[in-house]
C-alpha cells in the first residue's frame, strides 16, 4: 500500500517535471530577434538573452554557423547552466562524437564527462575545441508587425569557446549565432520549441534590422506586408544555404561564365552559390570576377558613366557624375542573377550594387575571390540588405522578395515598439 503510494507519487512528480521543462513558458507562433550592423567591421549582430539572470549577449549573425557559440571563459555566469552527458540525446544532437574530460576546477566550459564540441569563427576561420552546454534563452515573440512578450526556453544547446576565439569579432560581442542548417541552429531550436514551421526571414540593413522566425506575415511600416516572395530551391550543401544561379546577367547580356564554376561538385563540395551574413560584399571566383566586372564597366560606360581610380577592396568606381538617383539606388546597369528557371531572376539595382566611397566615388560592391575560391559566388550582406529572404528548411525552399526599395519600405522599417 505504502510502497504503491510512494511509487504513483514519485511516477506523479516524474509526469509533472516532465511536462514541464519539456513545455516553454507560451507557444508564440513566431519570434524575432534584430540584427543590426556594426559599422566598423560591416558585420551583423544579433542580442541573446541567456542565462539565469538574463544576460544580453551581444553575438555575430551567421547565416552558415552551426550553432549559437560563446566566450565561456571570461563572465559566463548563471545558475541555469548545465552539461550534456556523454553519449546523452543532447550529444547525439548536438553531432558531438567526442567527451572531454577538463583538468581545471569546474566551472562553465569546463566539465568532466560532456560531449566536446568545435565552435568556429567564421570570419577568421578559426576553430578551438569547446564543449556543448545547456542555458535558458529569452527572445521576443512577434505576430509580424511588432514584437511582443518574451518567452523562456528552458534547454538551448550550444557550445563553449574561449576568448581567443572572439578575436576578429565585431567590438563587444561574445560569440556568434549559428543559424546554418543543423539541428542545433537556433532556427532549428526555435521552431522545436514551439512546434512552429523550420522557416526563418531574413532582412538585414545599413542599421537595425529584424530576423523573424516561425511563420510570417513580415510586415514593415507603413504597414507593408511582404508576401509573393519569389521561391527557388535550397540547395543541400552539408551545413550552409546554397542557391542555385544558372546566369549572371548585366541588362540582359549574359556574363561569360565557365558553368562548372556554378555547379557544386557533390565530392568536394566545392562550386555554386552561397548566401552568407560574414561577407560583406558578395565575393566572385577570380575568373567570374574579371568577366563581370569588365561587362558591368563596358555597360556602365557606354551609359557615360566616367570610370576613376579603384578603392580597396573594389575594383571598378565611377564618378557620381553623370549617374542618376532612382528610388532604387544609383540608376546603374542592372545585374541579374538567373535562378533554376529562366523566369525566376534576383534583379540587383543600384541600391544594393553600388557603395558610396566618398562625396563623388561609387564603386561596384563585389570583390574578388581567388582562383581557388571554394564557393564560387558567396552573396553578402551589401547585396542582401533590404530584400526579405526567407529560408524554409523543412520544404527546403529560398523565398526573396528584391529589393524592398521597390516596394516603399526598407529593412530597417520594422516597428520595434512592443505590444505589451
Ligand atoms: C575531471 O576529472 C579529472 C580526473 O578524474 C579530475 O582531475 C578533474 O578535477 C575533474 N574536473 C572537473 C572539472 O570536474
Ligand atoms: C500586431 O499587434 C498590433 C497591436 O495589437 C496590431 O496593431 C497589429 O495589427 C498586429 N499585426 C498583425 C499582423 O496582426
Ligand atoms: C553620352 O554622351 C554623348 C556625348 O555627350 C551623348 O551623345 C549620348 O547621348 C550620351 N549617352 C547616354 C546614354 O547618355
Ligand atoms: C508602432 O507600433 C506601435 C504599437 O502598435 C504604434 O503605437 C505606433 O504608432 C507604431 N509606429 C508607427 C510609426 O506607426
Amino acid at each position: 500500500m505504502a510502497s504503491s503510494q510512494i511509487i504513483f507519487s514519485i511516477l506523479l512528480l516524474f509526469i509533472f517535471s516532465l511536462s514541464s521543462s519539456a513545455k516553454p513558458s507560451s507557444r508564440p507562433k513566431a519570434l524575432l530577434l534584430p540584427v543590426t550592423k556594426d559599422q566598423s567591421t560591416l558585420q551583423y549582430t544579433t542580442i541573446i538573452n541567456q542565462r539565469t539572470p538574463l544576460v544580453p549577449a551581444s553575438v555575430v549573425f551567421d547565416l552558415s554557423g552551426r550553432e549559437l557559440w560563446v566566450d565561456c571563459d571570461k563572465g559566463y555566469v548563471s545558475t541555469t547552466y548545465h552539461s550534456p552527458r556523454c553519449n546523452s540525446a543532447v550529444c547525439s544532437r548536438a553531432g558531438s562524437i567526442s567527451c572531454g574530460t577538463c583538468f581545471s576546477p569546474p566551472k562553465p566550459g569546463c566539465s568532466n564527462n560532456t560531449c566536446g564540441a568545435f565552435p568556429s569563427n567564421s570570419v577568421t576561420g578559426w576553430s578551438t575545441s569547446g564543449e556543448f552546454a545547456l542555458d535558458v534563452v529569452s527572445i521576443q515573440s512577434t505576430n509580424g508587425s511588432n514584437p511582443g512578450r518574451f518567452v523562456k526556453i528552458p534547454n538551448i544547446i550550444f557550445s563553449c569557446g574561449s576568448t581567443s576565439l572572439l578575436k576578429g569579432l565585431a567590438k563587444g560581442t561574445v560569440g556568434m549565432a549559428g543559424m546554418g542548417r543543423h539541428k542545433i541552429s537556433l532556427p532549428s531550436q526555435f521552431a522545436a520549441a514551439f512546434s512552429f514551421n523550420r522557416k526563418f526571414a531574413v532582412c538585414l540593413t545599413s542599421g537595425r534590422g529584424v530576423t523573424f522566425f516561425g511563420n510570417g506575415p513580415y510586415v514593415f511600416l507603413p504597414g507593408i506586408q511582404i508576401s509573393r516572395l519569389q521561391k527557388t530551391p535550397l540547395l543541400i550543401n552539408p551545413g550552409e544555404y546554397f542557391i542555385g544561379v544558372r546566369e549572371i546577367k548585366i541588362v540582359e547580356k549574359t556574363v561569360p561564365i565557365n558553368q562548372m564554376l556554378l555547379k557544386i561538385n557533390k565530392e568536394t563540395g566545392f562550386g555554386g552559390t552561397k548566401i552568407s551574413s560574414v561577407n560583406p560584399y558578395t565575393v566572385l571566383e577570380s575568373s567570374i570576377f574579371k568577366s563581370f566586372t569588365s561587362m558591368f564597366v563596358r555597360q556602365a560606360t557606354a551609359r557615360n558613366m566616367t570610370r576613376v581610380a579603384s578603392v580597396k577592396p573594389f575594383s571598378a568606381c565611377f564618378s557620381t557624375q553623370n549617374v542618376g538617383v532612382t528610388r532604387l539606388g544609383y540608376a546603374v546597369p542592372e545585374i541579374q542573377l538567373v535562378l533554376h528557371s529562366n523566369d525566376v531572376v534576383w534583379r540587383i539595382f543600384g541600391g544594393n550594387s553600388m557603395v558610396s566611397v566618398s562625396d563623388d566615388v561609387i564603386c561596384l560592391g563585389f570583390v574578388d575571390g581567388g582562383v581557388n575560391a571554394r564557393t564560387s559566388v558567396v552573396i553578402g550582406g551589401f547585396q542582401l540588405e533590404d530584400n526579405l529572404i526567407e529560408f524554409d528548411l523543412a520544404s527546403n525552399r529560398f523565398g526573396f522578395s528584391s529589393t524592398l526599395l521597390g516596394r516603399q519600405t526598407n529593412c530597417a522599417n520594422f516597428n520595434f515598439t512592443s505590444t505589451v
